[in-house]
């Protein structure tokens, strides 16, 4: 038997067809043809979500006394992001293609380039020194220079093959719509490219109604939009997505000290999805985004190579100072605790910030291809494979499947009977169709950690058969037994 482990390259190909076949995500609006970088969760890509965006929040707010959550609304104030400076530099530098009129991310273009000067999955050094280049021409902003290297390397459009280019512009990502009937310009609203923004403006109302004492933090978990020019990467890049936002608030001076802990802390949050650390990496901005003072991506190395899962930000008190200047509203925090180096209470300052940011989708992404495994079980005898999801069971859609031998003889009585034993604790699929092995196929196929079989010796002895996914063995226990062997998997 030859199985693929979880380190092997995936192809993000077959990932997108099992998706696609086995209800996790769908394509948008299908029947019409889709729509580009928007995608549907089916069945069981729902309930993965869910289990990701439990475990996320448990571990910020659950896990942390000072820490709390809420949920803002997407349309916002259209001053706010004046405030944060969306509206001004929330933008990509672009160039079009003069003959085929394709529009392209210019740091998507020179990475692409890299790539294939590359010929493999890591860059050469022909490579690396072009995306260094980008780096520091993006670093200056210098869209002359930018502009230079892309005609330099004779960088081609996929669609015309030529390197008839425009200058580099700036391409703003924000979606704007209207509120109300009369289409003037101060009705002008967006739909929120990050979920940050709302928990900047709720600073005030959080502190004083939960009598929060810094440091402490806002979470928030909810959907965000960005008209991504090129999306790419099925669920990687879209332009509605969902963000797991937190922002810890921190006396100025102690910002670098909590952003080295958030960065721990976060490393140690992505191991336990029971990913191996070789399989991840920091990557330190070299470009700061206008409001940071130090930043660093996680980057997980997703079936296209190393990407950015996770943003970690010292935001200073960039975002509270701009939102006191717009609003007109005092946005500070009193501290009665004594300083040290004064002997007199720290006082009114505003407040640094530290944000954890972790798309949501990426995350899934990041769990579904390192759970994607094509095993070949075939024996000299028969020719066999299957496609299983490994995933850790806490992340499992389904936790347990329910399977009777045979749709007679009380069989199905005696597993409902354990379905109504173990449902009100984990999600359980019941299943009578089909032969046993297509069954456990199945549900290897959806990830699901145990499967539970149901014959006639259990109506004698109350014992069934349990079947492990990753190993396929089985064994036979005491039916009362399954419920905590389940249980004690998702701790
Ligand atoms: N509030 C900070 C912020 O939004 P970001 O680096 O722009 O920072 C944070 O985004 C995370 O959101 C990224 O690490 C990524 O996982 C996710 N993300 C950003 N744009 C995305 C997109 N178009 N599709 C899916 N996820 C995206």
């Amino acid at each position: 038997m030859s199985t693929q482990d979880s380190t092997a390259p995936k192809n993000l190909a077959n990932i997108i067809s099992h998706c696609k076949e086995y209800g996790f995500i769908f394509p948008s609006s299908e029947i019409y043809d889709g729509l580009s970088a928007v995608y549907d969760y089916g069945q069981w890509g729902v309930e993965l979500k869910k289990n990701i965006k439990d475990l996320w929040w448990k571990s910020m707010v659950y896990m942390h006394e000072n820490i709390v959550g809420i949920d803002s609304a997407i349309f916002m104030h259209p001053t706010i992001w004046k405030a944060s400076g969306h509206v001004d530099n929330f933008s990509d530098p672009m160039i079009d293609n003069l003959d085929s009129k394709k529009r392209y991310r210019v740091d998507h273009l020179i990475e692409a380039y890299a790539e294939q000067v590359s010929g493999g999955e890591s860059l050469n050094e022909e490579g690396q020194a072009v995306i260094a280049q980008m780096e520091a021409l993006l670093a200056k902003d210098d869209f002359a220079g930018l502009k230079q290297l892309i005609l330099d390397k004779k960088m081609t459009c996929s669609v015309s093959g030529t390197c008839n280019w425009t200058d580099v512009r700036q391409f703003n990502l924000m979606f704007s719509t209207q509120l109300g009937s009369v289409a003037e310009e101060s009705d002008t609203i967006y739909l929120r490219p990050e979920t940050a923004q709302g928990i900047f403006v709720n600073f005030i109302n959080v502190q004083k109604s939960g009598r929060m004492k810094v440091p402490f933090g806002i979470a928030q978990i909810g959907k965000a939009f960005r008209n991504e020019i090129v999306a790419r990467g099925f669920i990687f890049r879209m332009r509605e997505f969902e963000q797991m936002e937190m922002q810890y608030f921190v006396r100025p001076g102690t910002q670098k000290t909590w952003y080295e802990y958030w960065k721990e802390a976060r490393m140690k949050w992505h191991l336990e999805l029971g990913i191996p650390v070789e399989r991840y990496r920091f990557h330190d901005h070299v470009k700061l985004a206008h409001y940071a003072d130090a930043a660093c991506d996680i980057e997980y190395d997703f079936p296209m190579g190393f990407k950015e899962v996770e943003g970690i930000h010292s935001r200073t008190d960039f975002d509270l100072t701009q939102h006191q200047t717009y609003s007109k509203k005092k946005i500070q925090y009193f501290d009665n605790d004594i300083d040290e180096a004064t002997g007199k209470p720290f006082g009114n300052y505003t407040p640094y910030v530290i944000e954890t940011s972790i798309g949501l989708d990426r995350c899934i992404l990041m769990c579904l291809s390192e759970a994607y495994c094509e095993e070949d079980l075939s024996t000299p005898e028969k020719q066999d494979s299957r496609v299983v999801l490994k995933f850790p069971p806490k992340i499992a859609p389904i936790k347990l499947a329910v399977l009777p031998l045979m749709k007679k003889d009380g069989l199905p009585e005696k597993a409902r009977e354990l379905m109504d034993h173990c449902r009100d604790s984990f999600l359980c699929f019941y299943e009578e169709k089909d032969s046993i092995g297509k069954r456990y196929r199945r549900m290897d196929a959806l990830g699901t950690p145990f499967c539970v079989t149901i014959d006639h010796q259990s109506l004698e002895d109350n014992t069934v058969t349990i079947r492990f996914r990753d190993s396929m063995e089985q064994e036979r226990i005491p039916m009362e037994e399954v419920k905590d062997r389940v249980l004690a998997s998702l701790r």
